[in-house]
């Protein structure tokens, strides 16, 4: 799909890979992005570096459907249609099995049923119009998995399995659905004081760089986006020795003593 003329909306746009996301698909031609989030101040930020008309800032907490249904609505009678999902706020937090049920369930809410959320609400307006594309962002830690966060590791495998699922059961109904999973990018969340973020931080790229291998994969239509393209080897290292792979992972993790 090509980004010129269509409208977007964007979760988590107030910053980091979401910010980027609105300010590429603005130089692309978009008709109409909607930055939505928490974080009202820099949301309304991003709009303003963009041309007049072009943009506008809906608050939602994607946690909560009501908030995600009542965006896709209003984004709907502002600018017509959605013709591009991006379900991209994401949190991540540190911790095992001991980490609250209050995180734990935060992190299901937000970086998995969000994703859920979503596609129930703007999927019936895609699949009358056979055309639509849902853009998920997951992490690598999806693929793999996240040292020293388990809420993380688990909830962004889950959006990968939804993800999948999706671009299976209804690609051959027009819907488009791409899976997002980088490794480090520099970001607020890569700020974090944690050995797990600190060993991302030696190969981070940038939140633009990331957003130009959305544009080019959203063009081609393609489900995986590998920002990192080591990811995508090592997922194969798993896939081929799942053994070797934990033993591997067990190395790293006592070496980096998270
Ligand atoms: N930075 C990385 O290294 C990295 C790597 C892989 C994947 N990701 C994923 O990329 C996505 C974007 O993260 P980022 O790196 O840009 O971090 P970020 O912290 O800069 O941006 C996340 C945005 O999500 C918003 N947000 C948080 N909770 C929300 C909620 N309940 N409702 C609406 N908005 C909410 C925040 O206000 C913020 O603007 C996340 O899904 C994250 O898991 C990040």
């Amino acid at each position: 799909m090509q980004i010129k003329g269509k409208t977007a909306v964007v979760t988590g746009g107030a910053n980091g890979i979401g910010r980027a996301l609105c300010l590429r698909f603005a130089k692309e031609g978009a008709k109409f992005i909607a930055i939505s989030d928490v974080d009202e101040a820099n949301g309304k930020a991003v709009a303003d570096e963009m041309e007049k008309g072009q943009a506008r800032f809906f608050p939602c907490d994607v946690s909560q459907e009501a908030q995600v249904k009542n965006l896709v609505e209003s984004v709907s009678s502002a600018a017509g249609q959605v013709d591009i999902f991006c379900s991209n706020a994401g949190i991540a937090v540190a911790g095992g099995p001991e980490t609250s049920d209050r995180d734990w369930k935060r992190s299901w809410e937000i970086n998995t049923m969000a994703h859920v959320y979503a596609a129930r609400a703007v999927l019936p307006q895609m699949l009358a119009r056979k055309e639509g594309y849902l853009l998920q962002t997951v992490s690598a830690a999806g693929l793999l998995t996240s040292l020293g966060s388990a809420p993380y590791a688990v909830t962004k495998h889950a959006a990968l399995g939804f993800a999948e699922w999706l671009a299976i059961t209804y690609g051959e109904q027009g819907i488009r659905v791409s899976a997002l999973c980088p490794q480090g990018v520099l970001t607020n969340m890569l700020k974090a004081d944690h050995p797990g973020t600190k060993m991302l931080q030696a190969g981070a790229i940038e939140p633009e760089q990331v957003a130009d291998d959305v544009v080019k994969a959203m063009a081609e239509e393609r489900f995986m986006i590998l920002p990192h393209p080591e990811a995508g080897k090592f997922f194969q290292n798993k896939a081929n020795d799942y053994q070797r792979w934990i033993r591997g992972m067990q190395k790293l993790q006592r070496n980096l003593n998270v």
